[in-house]
């Protein structure tokens, strides 16, 4: 008797992040032979964290990738609250400027809740503004956080019906978790939220049709605990003693079960990054349309 073996289709966010960025690239490409003047996007880094410096850079290619200019401020660690709310508000007013980006995590003394609130929300494109998160639950999303609208994206790849399938999101940051919650919710699935104190966390992952982990936990979830032919969109992003990245979810074993899963890397991070290409062309409708009823 042969016994067959579920393996897991992979989804690529990497190719579908190229199919984006050729559709932005022909966009920009109009406006410019409209007469119109490229994008503008300025990106805020403050400090040497590793990892943010990797991907600011990697942000910055993708936008040259496809026309869109950047502004770049590198600003010291040891950064003043009030300097830093001061560049803010000088790319608020700044009329050639579309779309503003602040990597986080900022250095502990600045008030990060407190510049993402000066931030002008139509050019908030990582949508982390609280009046972006509240019209995403609201469910008329103005800019919209990156990380899950690119999911969201790669969920339409796969074709299937979400509507009323039970989704299990591990993990409530700002910037994923509740976002990714908020936007599932909105598509017609019933939502679960946990973390990863959840009690009994394998049972709710069991019930999952579809689990999005983004927890920075490395492997937290097991195969063992994957629905057979669930999907399983993996945002973590973590690095082993021996420089590998891994997610948090087990993928070896988690492939053999899952009927759709996301790589670590070239799965969410390349999406994370063609939804703030589509913010930013976005911010500048906005901003155009908000012009036209002055
Ligand atoms: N730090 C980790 N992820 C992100 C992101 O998507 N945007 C910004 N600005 N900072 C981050």
């Amino acid at each position: 008797m042969k016994v067959k073996i579920l393996t897991a289709t992979i989804l690529s966010g990497a190719k579908l992040a190229e199919q984006i960025r050729n559709t932005i690239t022909a966009q920009i490409q109009l406006r410019l032979a409209q007469g119109k003047r490229a994008p503008v996007l300025a990106v805020v880094l403050v400090g040497d964290n590793p990892a943010s410096k990797v991907y600011v850079k990697n942000k910055k290619i993708a936008c040259a990738k496809v026309g869109i200019v950047t502004l770049n401020y590198d600003l010291p660690t040891d950064t003043k609250h009030t300097a830093l709310l001061d560049l803010i508000r000088t790319l608020n007013n700044d009329p050639k400027v579309d779309g503003i980006l602040v990597q986080l995590p900022l250095p502990q003394q600045i008030n990060t809740a407190e510049i993402i609130e000066n931030i002008d929300p139509n050019k908030d494109v990582d949508g982390f503004h609280p009046y972006n998160l509240g019209c995403l639950a609201q469910g008329r999303p103005n800019l919209r956080p990156c990380t899950p609208a690119g999911i969201m994206l790669l969920l339409a790849e796969t074709k299937q019906n979400w509507v009323g399938k039970i989704a299990v999101v591990i993990g409530r940051s700002n910037i994923v978790g509740l976002p990714m919650t908020l936007e599932l919710m909105q598509a017609k699935l019933t939502v679960t939220s946990c973390s990863k104190e959840t009690e009994n966390l394998a049972q709710e992952v069991q019930r999952a049709d579809l689990l999005v982990v983004a927890t920075g936990n490395p492997e937290l979830i097991k195969g063992a605990w994957i629905k057979p032919g669930s999907t399983i969109i993996d945002v973590g992003m973590n690095r082993t003693k021996d420089g590998k990245l891994i997610g948090d979810v087990e993928f070896e074993t988690a492939k053999q079960r899952a009927g759709w899963i996301t790589p670590v890397p070239g799965g969410v991070g390349p999406m994370t990054i063609a939804a703030l290409l589509q913010n930013t062309l976005r911010a500048v409708d906005i901003s155009t349309m908000a012009a036209r009823k002055r």
